[in-house]
């Protein structure tokens, strides 16, 4: 039977070409919401969105479901928790459309600092304005605040620097060879930034992390841009501070973001001047497309020829295995079943295991990882199995 992957968002064509390609059973679906997926997954492999949500109930009327891949960076769209309950993979594709978010929030930037969007508004209505829209400041040699510096951040910080920016990080422990310097404290960073950009994951960690207090350290009139996830900022601290502080504002992504391509959009920030939104096209240029749609096909490639899941983002970081178990044992039948029933009958879980040949197929070796110690006589007991070469077992 042929693997089924439904793709429930817009794909470029020639990345689904080299699907059907592999023998799969593609079924291109770009228009599905929210809530068509239950019906329109349930008996598919493998699912692939972008930023259409992937509920648990989408997950629990999955029957094969067994792989869902975000072609994108952020996972937030997709019900982790209830894919873990029924051991489905979620993969994702970072770094992918990282330049192409990059590009969108240097261009915020500059449409802040020239009020590019209030020109061609008032040039539209009739209006010419030379002098009101001579007032800008230039951003050469001012200060820039990334928060969260990783493959979107550190981007970010070499076209500010091509601009003649101070760039300072905040997270930049995953970076080198770049001129930023590290803040780990938002209330030693802020104070200095006159333009701050946020490029941080949505988690529970990162929820309302801009709120009243960071507004209170940034500087009045400072420029604050968001292209990672709205939920990183408190908007109704936001809005106090675009009125009381003159903060000047562009976001890609806002609280209440449609998930339709095209519609009506309601939202208290039309009423501001100083707020600037584009329609989370942060990802949204070919090239990123392209990229991200040959990485998905890749992902899917390597899970069908190996089992192994690039960018598998709900493998448990911390599992409750504290000991490591390595058996090399020789490639026959039974040699593991011995082991493992040893471990059994001492009532003892194993959390992962792996078991790969060298090369010649005489020798293979044993890693478990296991939760609690085995004892000395077990070890003994293994090590008597004429078929077991050596036994090491550590604590990790
Ligand atoms: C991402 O997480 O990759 C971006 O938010 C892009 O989202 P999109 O693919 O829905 O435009």
């Amino acid at each position: 039977m042929k693997v089924k992957v439904l793709i429930a968002d817009k794909f470029p064509e020639q990345y689904i070409q080299q699907l059907k390609d592999i023998d799969l059973d593609v079924i291109y679906s770009p228009k599905l919401g929210e809530n068509d997926l239950p019906e329109a997954a349930k008996d598919v492999d493998i699912v692939v969105v972008r930023s259409t949500i992937v509920n648990a109930a989408t997950i629990n009327a999955s029957k094969n479901l067994n792989l869902i891949i975000r072609a994108g960076a952020g996972v937030n769209n997709i019900d982790i928790p209830a894919a873990n309950q029924k051991g489905i993979y979620v993969a994702n594709c970072p770094g992918m459309n990282s330049v192409a978010v990059a590009e969108l929030a240097i261009g915020l930037m500059i449409s802040l600092d020239r009020r590019i969007p209030d020109n061609v508004i008032d040039f539209r209505n009739g209006k010419w304005n030379k002098g009101e829209y001579s007032k800008a400041e230039g951003l050469m040699g001012k200060t820039l605040g990334i928060i969260g510096v990783g493959n979107i951040g550190k981007e970010v910080a070499k076209r500010a620097l091509a601009l003649g920016m101070n760039v300072y990080g905040k997270d930049i422990s995953r970076i080198e060879g770049i001129a930023i310097k590290d803040f780990s404290e938002m209330n030693q960073l802020l104070p200095l930034c006159d333009v701050v950009t946020l490029h941080l994951p949505a988690t529970p960690q990162t929820k309302g992390l801009f709120n009243k207090e960071m507004f209170s350290y940034m500087k009045p009139n400072a420029l604050l841009i968001n292209t990672a996830r709205a939920d990183l900022i408190d908007q109704d601290a936001m809005i106090e501070a675009i009125k009381t502080k003159n903060i000047r504002v562009a976001l890609d992504v806002i609280k209440n973001e449609p998930e339709e391509k095209a519609g009506e959009i309601k939202s208290p920030l039309q009423e501001l001047k100083n707020v600037y939104v584009t329609h989370h096209i942060g990802a949204s240029t070919e090239q990123a497309q392209n990229a991200v749609a040959a990485e998905t096909v890749k992902i899917i490639k390597d899970f069908i020829s190996s089992g192994v899941i690039a960018h598998w983002v709900n493998r448990a970081k911390i599992s409750d295995a504290h000991y490591q178990l390595v058996v090399k044992h020789y490639d026959k039948p039974g040699v593991l079943a011995n082991i493992m029933s040893i471990i059994r009958d001492k009532n003892i879980n194993i959390e992962e295991i792996e078991n790969v040949i060298f090369d010649g197929g005489v020798v293979a070796c044993c890693t478990m990882k296991l939760k609690t110690s085995i004892t000395t006589e077990m070890i003994k007991q293994m090590q008597d199995n004429p078929n077991v070469l050596s036994v090491s077992h550590v604590a990790i």
